[in-house]
């Protein structure tokens, strides 16, 4: 018998790091240039077959960037069991936030047994190579087992990079939990 899996999943970071890109490519395939802030949050859903006795339902939770700045993030939180998160490769400030949304998470979120809930760090946006500061960046291992992440990719929405292998890490850190 196929039983079915129900996967809560965040996708946070700063304003305009292409969180909505991402997942637009991921569930749709497709990509656009035109910015649109979300407002508060916004969903999508991507079916896996995981393996053949395992259907997941990836619930993607796509929250503005904005509310970092809010009081919802408490709200939007509730029940997750993954994160993404994501940094702008070409803008140095949305790395520095990164660890204000980590703590943000950590601190509203957690599994069942008090453990953090999984999450992995994006680095957006790593096809503007030229313009970006991604030379400049060290390498991110340390940087990744020092504050929790279980893993971290360079990503880019525009061109499919790691895309569908930075969700299938998370994933596979959810299923390995629980
Ligand atoms: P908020 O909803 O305001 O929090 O922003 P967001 O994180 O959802 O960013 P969004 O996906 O709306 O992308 C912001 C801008 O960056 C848009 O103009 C996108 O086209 C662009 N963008 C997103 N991902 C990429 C990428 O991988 N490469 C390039 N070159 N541009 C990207
Ligand atoms: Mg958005």
């Amino acid at each position: 018998m196929q039983r079915e899996r129900l996967l809560k999943v965040l996708v946070i970071g700063d304003l305009g790091v292409g969180k909505t890109s991402i997942i637009k490519r991921y569930v749709h395939q497709i990509f656009s240039h035109h910015y649109r802030a979300t407002i508060g949050v916004d969903f999508a859903l991507k079916i896996l077959n995981w393996d053949h006795k395992t259907v997941v339902r990836l619930q993607l939770w796509d929250i503005a960037g904005q509310e970092r700045y809010g009081n919802m993030t408490r709200v939007y939180y509730r029940e997750a069991v993954g994160a993404l998160v994501v940094f702008d490769m070409t803008r140095a400030s949305t790395f520095q936030a990164v660890l204000k949304w980590k703590g943000d998470l950590d601190s509203k979120v957690a599994l069942g047994n008090g453990r953090s809930v999984p999450a992995v760090l994006l680095g957006n946006k790593c096809d503007q190579l030229s313009t970006g500061l991604c030379s400049k960046l060290p390498k991110l291992e340390n940087f990744t087992r020092d504050h929790g992440f279980v893993g971290w990719y360079e990503t880019s929405a525009k061109d499919n990079t790691n895309i569908d292998a930075a969700m299938m890490c998370l994933v596979e850190s959810i299923m390995a939990v629980e």
